[in-house]
């Protein structure tokens, strides 16, 4: 069965999504917000599958941000039930697939029910190698930026640490993401044009790509699209182009 990958070719390594716009697909039809949210669990599963068939290591989801928590009670604790709901239904999948959940953020947070249902979910998929999903949730860039500075500090003070070896490789050790290669493709759906306090030490050199659809519409032709134009650009880092003869 043909898939629909991105053809030949490099894929990204890392790829983080901003998953954004289930409201306003569930307002367009007349629907709760929650039923925005429901839906957007079905792009997920179709993304995951996507990124393990395209060889795609590492895929970070922006599920709720530290800001989120600003919107009506209802709407989060929604959200926090179908963040169970997801992870009690897909989990033997994920297992199967051999996907490794990782949780980024302040995620011990959390209200207990769904600390424990995340902790579970990393301890059970600990050993699996094929695809890494990492979940942000609960989760700021610039608050993540802090929890490593007040980490740094904790090892200066312990004597652990000379403040001179403070350097970029000290501080992506002791984010929470260490350990992934810092994302080399960003992708926003529904038209937003920001980063919302997403990954903001980790984006300094990622690709941007942006379009209207919205998350619960979102499928692996999203995906693939925004890949094909992903190889398209020409990454330096700040260096000058190659030269060519
Ligand atoms: C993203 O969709 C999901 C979360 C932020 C948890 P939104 O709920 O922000 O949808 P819009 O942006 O209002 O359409
Ligand atoms: C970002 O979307 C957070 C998540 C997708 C989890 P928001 O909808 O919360 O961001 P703003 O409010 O439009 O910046
Ligand atoms: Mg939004």
């Amino acid at each position: 069965m043909p898939d629909a990958g991105p053809g030949p070719g490099p894929v990204p390594e890392h790829v983080a999504i901003i998953m954004d716009g289930n409201g306003r697909w569930a307002q367009r039809r007349g629907l709760p917000r929650a039923a925005g949210h429901r839906a957007g669990a079905e792009s997920i599963r179709d993304v995951i599958k996507a990124c393990r068939a395209w060889g795609i290591r590492y895929l970070t989801l922006y599920t709720f941000s530290t800001e989120n928590w600003k919107r009506p009670r209802d709407e989060v604790s929604a959200l926090m039930d179908l963040l169970v709901e997801y992870l009690d239904r897909e989990l033997p999948e994920l297992q199967r697939e051999g996907v490794q959940v990782r949780a980024i953020g302040r995620w011990r947070d959390l209200p207990p029910r769904q600390r424990a249902k995340v902790e579970a979910a990393v301890e059970a998929t600990r050993s699996n190698d094929r695809l890494t999903v990492a979940f942000a949730l609960n989760y700021g860039g610039r608050q993540a930026i802090v929890d490593a500075s007040r980490a740094l500090a904790e090892e200066v003070a312990a004597g652990r640490l000379r403040p001179q070896d403070i350097d970029e490789e000290a501080m992506r050790r002791h984010l929470d993401t260490a350990g992934m290669p810092y994302p080399d493709l960003l992708i926003r759906p529904s038209g937003e044009l920001r980063i919302s306090n997403f990954l903001l030490w980790e984006v300094a050199y990622t690709e941007f790509w942006f379009a209207r659809v919205l998350w619960p519409d979102f499928r692996r032709e999203n995906l693939r699209e925004a890949i094909e134009d992903f190889r398209k650009r020409r990454r330096t880092f700040g260096a000058l182009p190659e030269q060519s003869g």
